[in-house]
């Protein structure tokens, strides 16, 4: 019987290897499907999109590079990353402002630049320091186009950081105001029990999960490295984000152990809020504080990964999820494609990815090594004793 890992490894590669190896091999442009029905406007966005979010799930696995399948992907990754940001190539990206109707639209190249930066502060290594001198520019300038976009005033404020945070950390000058602003208001914007708002009001759908607390944390770590130097900068301490980072680690304590009692035996769980169309990506802080070894002392790291597993299993059965093509479809089951918002496109679909982060843990680590384990679900549900 293949291992749980292999599994894991097998849904990963079905969804991003397309993906990377057509804008490899030139093709990604004009292959891709152009959005589905209603999410029109989004063309110009989807290519980074795919991209983006394919690489930061798979990221610390590519990293890793314990497992012949992510040796073989991680120059194909560099491949892509290179010619997603050469201007003179078929398969250059959109990274500044667009003419589209809606401003959402146009302002879209900030969120994907900052999830591909979001990649590359996860492999240091492999898609940064591996990157030629000359594509290592094409990515900074890529980044720098970035900035004449505004973020909203909401979880958008953390694209802006992140891609600052990633400059600070290789070294690179650094707009201090796009790094400290987004920090500054999720100080302000944190409500309690692990929650932040979406901006300053509540809203109940998985962003501290998709967005917020998994790129509050990386922003913070990277901010600690710079040029792979451990320090904690003079800012860091002015601005008071030792503060941010001590509710960054509650919050992922309580969204882990949240998430994971959300998971039932059927790998189904509760559909809340915008966005439920990224699938299993909703899972993020749960993957990631596994990733990180931070998950609360009552999930253990069999319990995490059976619900992961679940949810995996639910969501990306690749009998539906796939089009003839083998590109990710719009909907949470299936294609579905009435359930997106009107600025998803097919390329937002690979934020599922995201529940991949674990395959950054060593094939000896618990979390692939214990046993099968009961979740929270079924034991509480079964009126045993499990803390939630
Ligand atoms: C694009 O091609 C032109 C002409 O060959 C060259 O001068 C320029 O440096 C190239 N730009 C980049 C970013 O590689
Ligand atoms: C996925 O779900 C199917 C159908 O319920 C089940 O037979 C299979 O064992 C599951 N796979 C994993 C890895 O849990």
């Amino acid at each position: 019987m293949p291992s749980v890992r292999a599994f894991w490894i097998n849904a990963a590669l079905l969804m991003v290897k397309p993906v990377l190896h057509s804008i490899c091999n030139e093709k990604f442009k004009q292959d891709f499907p152009s959005t589905e029905l209603r999410n029109s406007g989004t063309d110009r966005n989807t290519h980074l999109e795919a991209l983006a979010r394919s690489l930061q799930g798979v990221a610390p696995w590519l990293e890793l590079q314990e497992d012949p399948e992510a040796v073989a992907l991680a120059p194909i990754a560099r491949c892509a990353i290179a010619l997603a940001t050469d201007p003179n190539s078929t398969q250059y990206m959109a990274f500044t402002r667009g003419s589209q109707v809606e401003d959402a639209h146009q302002r879209q190249p900030l969120v994907d630049a900052a999830i591909l930066a979001h990649a590359m502060l996860r492999a240091p290594r492999q898609l940064w320091g591996k990157l030629e001198r000359g594509v290592k520019r094409n990515v900074i300038a890529a980044l720098h186009l970035t900035r004449g976009i505004k973020p909203y005033m909401n979880n958008w404020q953390l694209f802006a950081s992140i891609i600052e945070a990633f400059m600070y950390s290789h070294g690179e000058q650094v707009q201090e105001d796009r790094l400290l602003t987004g920090l500054r208001l999720h100080k302000e914007w944190y409500l309690g029990d692990g929650w932040w708002g979406d901006g300053p009001e509540f809203a109940h759908n998985f962003y501290n999960s998709y967005v917020i607390q998994p790129m509050l944390y990386d922003i913070l770590t990277a901010l600690h490295h710079r040029q792979g130097v451990e320090s904690t900068p003079q800012f860091f301490i002015q601005e008071g984000l030792g503060e941010l980072e001590t509710l960054v680690s509650e919050g992922m304590s309580r969204w882990s152990s949240l998430l994971e009692s959300f998971v039932h035996p059927d790998g189904s769980y509760p559909v809340i809020g915008r966005s439920v169309v990224y699938r299993c990506g909703a899972f993020h802080v749960l993957s990631l504080a596994a990733l990180k070894h931070l998950l609360p002392s009552h999930v253990l790291p069999g319990q995490a990964r059976t619900a992961l597993t679940r949810a995996i299993n639910r969501t990306l059965d690749a009998s539906v999820t796939y089009d003839r093509n083998g590109w990710l479809t719009i909907g949470l089951i299936g294609s579905q494609p009435h359930l997106a918002q009107f600025y998803s496109s097919q390329g937002s679909m690979y934020q599922a990815a995201a529940v991949f982060l674990p395959l950054g843990l060593a094939a000896s680590d618990p979390f692939w090594t214990d046993p099968q384990m009961p979740t929270t679900w079924e034991k509480l549900w079964r009126g045993e004793q499990a803390a939630s």
